[in-house]
C-alpha cells in the first residue's frame, strides 16, 4: 500500500457479510493486516480461518456498533495484535426500509444506533490512537440513497446522510494532514442488506433489485482500496460507485 507504513492495518465493522466481507477479502489480498467485526462469531472466525489459509494476518473482534466499549476493544485489538491501526472501515449498517405512515419507530432507531452512533463511537475510539501515531484513515460506507432521496428510504438515507456530514465536518477540522476521511456511497450491491428489512413488499423488491442489476460487492471493496491506497497527501473525500443500469 502506496505510502502506508507496509502491510497496513485495517479494521472493518461489518465484515462478516457483504461489503465488509468483501473488502477483508480483497485488502488482506494486498496485503493488509484486518481486524474484522460484527457480531455473528461463526462468520467471522470462517472469514478469519480462510484468510489465514491464503497466508493473510488477521484477529477477530465480536462486536456491537452501538456500543461505545466494542469499538474500543475492535481499536485495541489491532494495536495489541498488530501495533497499530492506520484504517477504520465503519462499514456496519442496516436498512429498516418502509413508508414514514408505519411508524417503525424501533426499526429507525436501529438505523440510528448503527449507521450513524455505529459510525462516531468509531470515530471516538480510532481518533487518539490515529492522532497518536500522526496518521489514520476513517473511511465510511454511506449510500447514494442519501443523494437521490426517494420514498421508503427516508431514515436510512437520513442516517447515512447524517455520516456523510461528519465526516466533511471531520474533514475541515482535520488539515493538519493526519486524518483523511472517504465517504463511499454504493448504489445496490448484491449483499444481505434486504435481509434487514421488515416489510415483505418492501423486502421482496429491495431484494428483486439486488439480484437484478446490484454490484457485486467486490466493486465496492476495489472503490475502499483506490481510497486508502493513495498516498498520504491525497484524500479521496467521496466516491460514489452505482450499477451502470441504475437510475
Ligand atoms: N447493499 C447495498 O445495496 C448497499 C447500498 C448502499 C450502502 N450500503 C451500506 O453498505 C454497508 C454494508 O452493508 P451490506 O450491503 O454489505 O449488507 P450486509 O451483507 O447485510 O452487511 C451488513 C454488515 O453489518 C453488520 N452489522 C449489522 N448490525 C451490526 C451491529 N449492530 N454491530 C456490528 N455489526 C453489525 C452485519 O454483521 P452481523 O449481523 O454479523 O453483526 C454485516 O456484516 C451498510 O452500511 C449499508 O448501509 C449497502
Amino acid at each position: 500500500m502506496t505510502d502506508i507504513d507496509i502491510p497496513a492495518v485495517v479494521a472493518i465493522t461489518g465484515a462478516s457479510s457483504g461489503i465488509g466481507e468483501a473488502t477483508a477479502r480483497h485488502l488482506a489480498a494486498r496485503g493488509a493486516r484486518v481486524v474484522i467485526g460484527a457480531r455473528r462469531t461463526d462468520r467471522l472466525e470462517m472469514l478469519a480461518d480462510e484468510l489465514r489459509a491464503d497466508g493473510a494476518e488477521v484477529a477477530t473482534a465480536v462486536l456491537d456498533v452501538s456500543r461505545r466499549a466494542d469499538l474500543d476493544r475492535l481499536v485495541q485489538t489491532a494495536v495489541d495484535r498488530f501495533g497499530r491501526l492506520d484504517v477504520l472501515v465503519s462499514n456496519a449498517g442496516v436498512s429498516a426500509l418502509g413508508p414514514m405512515a408505519d411508524g417503525d419507530v424501533d426499526g429507525w432507531s436501529a438505523m440510528i444506533d448503527v449507521n450513524l452512533r455505529g459510525v462516531l463511537n468509531g470515530i471516538a475510539a480510532a481518533m487518539p490512537v490515529f492522532r497518536s501515531q500522526g496518521n489514520g484513515h476513517f473511511v465510511t460506507t454511506v449510500s447514494t440513497a442519501g443523494l437521490k432521496i426517494v420514498p421508503e428510504m427516508a431514515v436510512y438515507a437520513a442516517t447515512k446522510n447524517a455520516v456523510r456530514t461528519v465526516m466533511e465536518a471531520l474533514r475541515q477540522e482535520s488539515t493538519d494532514g493526519v486524518i483523511r476521511t472517504t465517504s463511499v456511497s454504493p448504489g445496490f450491491v448484491r449483499t444481505e442488506l434486504s435481509d434487514s428489512i421488515a416489510d415483505p413488499d418492501t423486502r421482496a423488491w429491495a431484494r428483486s433489485k439486488m439480484d437484478a442489476i446490484g454490484l457485486d460487492p467486490d466493486a465496492v471493496a476495489r472503490a475502499i482500496a483506490f481510497a486508502i491506497e493513495q498516498p498520504r497527501d491525497v484524500e479521496i473525500g467521496e466516491i460514489v460507485i452505482r450499477p451502470t443500469v441504475q437510475d
